[in-house]
């Protein structure tokens, strides 16, 4: 069970907007089941049929995230032409400006060029350093687990691919011209093939030459030879990766939509696994690998990943022993962190079966006798069906001060309780109350909800305040049809603090969300980068390791809206979009959870999981 561990006290670092703000935050922290529909479906099916490219999304160089499918049918984009890169191969490095110049002359006339690098002694720091000092000015997939090589068929550096984006097909697959051999090179090309393929495609002509010689280097598949001719345990290592990755959220009464619970189950949905694993759509962790390590990362590692789709290609092989998975078939725990020190109970709150349902409020009054420090806090929903999600304050006696309101935690499906990291906690005073916000969604029949609070406490009398900084900026206003419409706010930390967490936050328009630090010395750094960003998820990006960060430093929260019809998830291009509460206006906003740092020592351990 991974933990997500984070929660905040809001206090002095808000002022009565950023308390609208983040109360928002929470607001649209999981319109989910409604958005959930939106995506998975309107996507072509692109399964792997020979001479048919199947969907991939990957991320480049520099950390972008493309996807084959974003332009399917898309009037700008006829075609994409991927050419596969190595480096060290003088036969792609002599590629660079042909292809500079052939990007330069078919963008405006609707092809797309990419690099495609498979090679498995390439890294992503690689990639870079090579973009750079070549200057290459096309994106260079980073194919980690070579899996999207793989299943282009490529097998050597140096090849170009046409792929129609309209029908997927593989229109052409071969030399870019006739200029470049080993060793050998000619002054100028007399054969042009890939050109001449893109300009039959352009002109609606049969493609004349489909299929060229490429010469190129050949790309080694470690994982895949390794894997070839020996069948991959089911029972060792297949159910264990899905015990660990997968089911935690799909098991009876989890948030996925069917249960992992058995070795029928998981053949059953191993096509449906292919299409998930091959497009980064789950396990649902979008941050990029390459910037910072969370406590709650739910990615797979290419390894697990490759294990995965290379036992769906030998056809998901039963094998011996025992099924990990029914024998453990697991239930929902009512609490995941372990049984609460005190369990609040709220007012049952009667859902009508159909109709829009106000937001409610409820009070209750500090359960204890004196101040208590608070360690953890977790929701457990009543109706999770019902239940969309719930926001919890603490605010004075009297409640009307909201510049006092405090944040305690909120809950929304696929959002986890949260123990707080050790030595912080928030502290409920014995005079003030909770505030509930409830947030309910009827679904056909009429329930009654009875959602309950679990706390956590300390009976230490000193904790470090856990606290929130803010980024928000109301002013946006993002045109209609934009594809990739940029916003940045930068902050100076005004003291010394040690930063625990951050939370990106926009609606269905989001693209992509980063916080960027740079010190007092002006070193840069990505402390997390959401590339693929999914209203779905609204993940807290836990730090492994708490980051002391100077007073002095700058923080940049970096964001964009993809506003165009090839967001599926959006309800409406061609509107310009405003800042808003509901999920179709947007929001730039950004959280990150702190202490003070009083040169207090940092437990080399801070987050521990509970199993
Ligand atoms: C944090 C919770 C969570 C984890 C972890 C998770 N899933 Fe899911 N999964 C979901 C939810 C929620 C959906 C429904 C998404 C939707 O309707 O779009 C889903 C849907 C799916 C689907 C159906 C296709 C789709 O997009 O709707 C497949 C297949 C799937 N998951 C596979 C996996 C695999 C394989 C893993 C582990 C490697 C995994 N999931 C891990 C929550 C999770």
């Amino acid at each position: 069970m991974i933990l997500r561990k984070i929660r905040s006290d809001h206090e002095a670092s808000l002022n009565e907007d950023s308390i609208e703000a983040a109360h928002c935050y929470i607001f649209q922290m999981k319109l989910i089941l409604s958005s959930l529909l939106l995506i998975g479906i309107c996507l072509p099916a692109l399964a792997g049929k020979e001479g048919v490219a199947e969907d991939f999304g990957l991320l480049d160089h520099t950390g972008q995230f493309h996807q084959l499918s974003y332009y399917h049918k898309d009037p700008q984009t006829k075609g994409v032409v991927i050419f596969t890169h190595g480096i060290g191969c003088p036969l792609v490095r002599k590629r660079y400006e042909d292809l500079n110049r052939l990007n330069k002359e078919y963008a405006s006339k609707g092809i797309r060029f990419w690099m495609l690098n498979a090679s498995d002694q390439d890294e992503r720091s690689d990639l870079k350093e090579e973009a750079l000092e070549y200057k290459v000015s096309l994106p260079i997939l980073d194919d980690t687990t070579q899996e999207v090589a793989r299943s282009l068929d490529i097998d050597r550096t140096g090849e170009a691919l046409l792929i129609d984006t309209s029908s997927w097909k593989i229109l052409f697959r071969g030399a870019i011209d006739d200029r470049l051999t080993y060793e050998k090179e000619k002054p100028k090309a007399s054969e042009t093939p890939l050109k001449n393929a893109i300009e039959d495609f352009l002109a609606n002509r049969s493609i004349e030459v489909s299929h060229t010689e490429a010469p190129g280097c050949l790309i080694h598949y470690p994982t895949w030879k390794e894997h070839q001719g020996k069948e991959i345990s089911y029972s060792q290592q297949i159910a264990p990766i899905i015990q660990e990755k997968c089911a935690d959220c799909h098991l009876k009464g989890g948030i996925g939509p069917f249960a992992f619970s058995s070795y029928r189950k998981v053949r059953g949905w191993s096509d449906m696994m292919r299409e998930v694993l091959m497009t980064r759509r789950m396990p649902p962790w979008q941050a990029d690998p390459h910037h910072g390590t969370f406590s709650q990362d739910l990615s797979l590692t290419p390894e697990e990943k490759q294990m995965l789709l290379h036992w769906i290609e030998q056809g998901t092989p039963r094998g011996e022993g025992e099924d990990p998975l029914a024998i453990n078939e697991r239930e929902l725990k009512p609490w995941p962190l372990g049984k609460p020190d005190h369990i609040i109970d709220l007012p049952a709150q009667k859902v009508p079966a159909n109709g829009i349902v106000d937001y409610r409020y409820t009070f209750v009054s500090s359960p204890f006798e004196q101040d208590t420090w608070i360690t953890g806090a977790d929701i457990h929903p009543g109706d999770r069906q019902a239940l969309h999600h719930v926001i919890i304050y603490i605010v004075p006696e009297d409640g009307k001060r909201r510049r006092s309101r405090r944040w305690l935690t909120g809950y929304a499906p696929g959002v986890k309780g949260s123990l707080f990291p050790d030595s912080t906690g928030v502290l409920l005073k014995k005079e003030e109350r909770l505030l509930f916000e409830l947030h309910y969604t009827a679904y056909g029949k009429e329930v009654l909800d009875e959602t309950q609070l679990g706390l956590y406490l300390s009976d230490e009398s000193t904790k470090h305040s856990f606290r929130t900084g803010l980024f928000y900026d109301d002013s946006i206003q993002i045109p209609p049809h934009d594809r990739s419409f940029e916003w940045n706010q930068t902050r100076e930390i005004r003291e010394d603090i040690i930063l625990y967490s951050m939370n990106p936050h926009m609606h269905f328009r989001g693209k992509s969300m980063a916080f960027e630090l740079e010190t007092p010395q002006g070193t840069r750094e990505t402390l997390v980068s959401v590339p693929q960003y999914d209203f779905n998820w609204q993940h807290t990006y836990v730090l492994q390791k708490p980051r002391r960060i100077a007073k002095g430093s700058k923080l940049t929260l970096h964001a964009v809206w993809d506003n165009s019809d090839r967001n599926q998830a959006n309800p409406d291009p061609s509107r310009r979009v405003p800042w808003g509460q509901q999920s179709f206006d947007e929001m730039f906003f950004g959280t990150y959870q702190y202490v003070r740092d009083r040169g207090q020592a940092l437990p080399e351990e801070l987050l521990s999981s509970v199993k």
